[in-house]
């Protein structure tokens, strides 16, 4: 007898500035699931955070692979919700989904907690990792807590920069020059920049400024490495599992927006040459963080390393890029896992969790009724 397919929620595209990344993930994730084991099932968001139905999203993902426009459009018709009763009825028959939404509304808990409100399993960090990991500000004080390094900095909020903004750059000038400011909540180094000069330092904050309330301002690592590896969580609990390394070169001045999408110069190498003992430390490293936001499923941790061998941890990405040129995928690749087998073990964690719970909430019940 064969085993029934189990149906895998897909979601993608979503209201942030990685709309296009979102759908090239889901292309590469929804091409490799075994389709033996799987029912892919697309929900396609547009730009306007509108869920398109199954039937939609299949349509728009036709339009885009036959070189349309990679982008979600709003469906035609006005709609009165955002999440359309048909959309709501597929995600809860779903056996498990599959966020891949990146940044602002799909990696900061708030995706999270309405799939969790369905009641069905779903892959990747919880609500409070996402929000944690999305948060930088608030991360890099957990991740101080633990002992982990990360880059010198102060948080400043957008009151303290309307009310004094002489007084931010000069503090800001305490760190001395270079330094970097980006927006606490952001991602693909959109509002990000380098500060060189006293001069360039109010259009950094405010560009900073235009994406979050609140800005970070760091001690700049001076021509680092950026290494990153994947860490995929293991089932019953045992430690999660780190993959090697890997490598990003870019030629422009750091790793900015250009730099990843669309300079391509920009060179990815995986493996990545490390030394072994600089190696074994960011593994650690990588486990320990992982541990310290409480993250689930699958983190791609991200380092700069200096000439010395001296690292800070940069940012943890709950929802890694997916697409043909992305790290996680690549670095499990490396590792002998193939983006098929990653899926499998990416749903078999979502299934496990959800039934933890369950088993914690029947717990819980058992006891009040005592
Ligand atoms: N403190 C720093 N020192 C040196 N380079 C930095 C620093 N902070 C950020 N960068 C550069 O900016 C890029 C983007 O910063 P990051 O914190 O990873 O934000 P994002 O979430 O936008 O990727 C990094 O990959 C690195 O090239
Ligand atoms: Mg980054």
């Amino acid at each position: 007898m064969t085993e029934a397919r189990r149906r895998l929620g897909v979601i993608f595209g979503g209201a942030t500035v990685e709309h296009v990344i979102s759908i090239r993930s889901a292309q590469a994730v929804m091409a490799a699931a075994s389709t033996k084991r799987w029912q892919i099932i697309p929900f396609a968001v547009s730009r306007d955070g509108l869920w398109l139905t199954p039937d939609e999203s299949s349509r728009a993902l036709s339009i885009i692979q036959k070189g349309g426009r990679e982008e979600i459009a709003a469906p035609a018709a006005p709609r009165s919700n955002r999440v359309p009763q048909a959309t709501l009825a597929a995600l809860v028959a779903c056996d498990a989904v599959f966020p891949l939404i990146h940044g602002t509304s799909g990696e900061d808990g708030v995706l999270q907690g309405f799939i969790e409100t369905l009641d069905v399993p779903y892959i990747g960090s919880g609500v409070a990792a996402s929000a944690l990991a999305m948060d930088k500000a608030r991360c890099k004080q957990i991740l101080r807590e633990v002992g982990i390094p990360v880059a010198p900095g102060i948080a400043v909020s957008c009151a303290a920069w309307r009310d004094d903004s002489v007084a931010v750059i000069r503090n800001a000038s305490e760190l001395g020059y270079p330094y970097f400011v980006k927006p606490s909540r952001g991602g693909s180094s959109i509002g990000a920049g380098r500060v060189d000069s006293r001069e360039e330092a109010a259009d950094a904050l405010a560009a900073a400024f235009a994406c979050d309330s609140e800005v970070l301002i760091e001690e700049a690592m001076p021509s680092p490495r950026e290494i990153e590896c994947g860490v995929l969580g293991s089932p019953d609990g045992r430690p999660p599992v780190v993959s090697p390394f890997g490598e990003i070169r870019t030629q422009r001045a750091f790793y900015d927006y250009i730099a990843k999408y669309e300079d391509p110069t920009t060179e990815l190498i995986a493996p990545a040459e490390l030394d072994i003992d600089l190696a074994k430390q960011l593994r650690h490293t990588a486990v320990e963080a992982w541990h310290a936001v409480g993250a689930e499923g699958m983190v791609r941790a991200d380092f700069l390393v200096d000439a010395n061998g001296r690292f800070w941890l940069g940012e943890l990405n709950t929802i890694p890029g997916f697409t043909s040129a992305s790290m996680y995928p690549r670095v499990f690749e490396v590792a002998g896992i193939p983006l098929s087998e990653l899926i499998d073990r990416l749903v078999a964690l979502a299934i496990e969790r959800r039934s933890n719970a369950a088993d914690g909430r029947a717990s819980l019940d058992r006891e009040a009724r005592q």
